[in-house]
């Protein structure tokens, strides 16, 4: 196993909502499968497919769609979603496909939260034909200037949840080298998302649960949450306007032919 009950309960609970809350999943995707080019007839490995942003991308290029994914919510909404794809519920460090399966295998912002990403890469190097593609997805942890947000959730609600030490492209890349993937390119992606106000930026926080987390809290400290959000907000909007700043490095890479 490569991720918890933990994260599998939160994938669960966040399945209905999940391209809404992560607006920019959809375009990645997209873009991922753009930068990966497979031909129509493409046997393509979805890995951590979530709601299928990086399938469906395939499946629109004529390719032959395998998805999995940990979160049984996410299986069984990949299913009602997108009758066309074989979607099946299975950790990525334990993938029971037979080796060289799959021409290429994608995974979109899934090994930053996996506790042992190299093991789900040897799996992802073993059912890869050789010269397969690997094409991988991480989110570049920048918080620009909603620094004050970040710092304003810590305060409340502590760290939970967050990696300690964050996945970094280079590291990855090295992970990458060290499973037998060759010929790395990588390619910077940037996703700002203006929002129009600090009613629209409250929104969002609530679609991820902002105002039920604050439920949990003594009345006076949530309270003091809306006001320094509010206050924070409204700063924001009048130096410059309000924008999510989200920002993704795409890796691709070819599995070496074994000598
Ligand atoms: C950040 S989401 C990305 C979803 C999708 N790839 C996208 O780009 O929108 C991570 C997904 O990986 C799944 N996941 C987490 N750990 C996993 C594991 N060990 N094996 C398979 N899937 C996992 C989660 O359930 C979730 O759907």
């Amino acid at each position: 196993m490569t991720s918890t009950e933990q994260s599998r309960r939160k994938y669960d609970a966040l399945a209905d909502r999940y391209e809404e809350i992560f607006f920019y999943v959809a375009d990645m995707g997209r873009l991922l499968v753009d930068v990966a080019a497979p031909r129509a007839g493409a046997r393509v490995l979805d890995v951590g497919a979530g709601r299928g942003a990086v399938a469906r991308a395939a499946l629109v290029r004529g390719c032959v769609v395998t998805a999995v994914d940990s979160s049984a919510g996410m299986v069984s909404r990949l299913r009602a979603d997108h009758p066309s794809i074989t979607a099946r519920q299975l950790d990525a460090g334990s993938l029971d496909f037979p080796d060289g399966s799959f021409d290429l295998v994608t995974a979109g912002f899934l090994v930053q939260v996996l506790d042992d990403p190299a093991a789900a890469l040897a799996q992802f190097r073993r059912v890869l034909a050789p010269g397969g593609t690997i094409a991988l997805s991480l989110e570049r942890q920048s918080v620009g200037r909603l620094g004050w947000l970040h710092e304003l959730n810590a305060e409340f609600f502590g760290r939970g949840g967050e990696a300690a030490d964050p996945l970094a492209a280079d590291r990855l890349d090295d992970l990458l080298t060290a499973a037998g993937f060759t010929g790395l390119t990588r390619k910077e992606v940037d996703i700002p998302k203006p929002v129009p106000g600090p009613r629209a930026l409250w929104n969002w926080l609530a679609l991820q649960g902002v105002p039920q987390a604050l439920t949990a809290l003594p009345p006076e400290r949530a309270a003091q949450f809306r006001r320094a959000f509010f206050a924070g907000a409204e700063a924001m909007h009048a130096d410059g306007g309000i924008v999510l700043d989200f920002g993704a490095t795409l890796h691709c890479g070819v599995s070496a032919r074994r000598a």
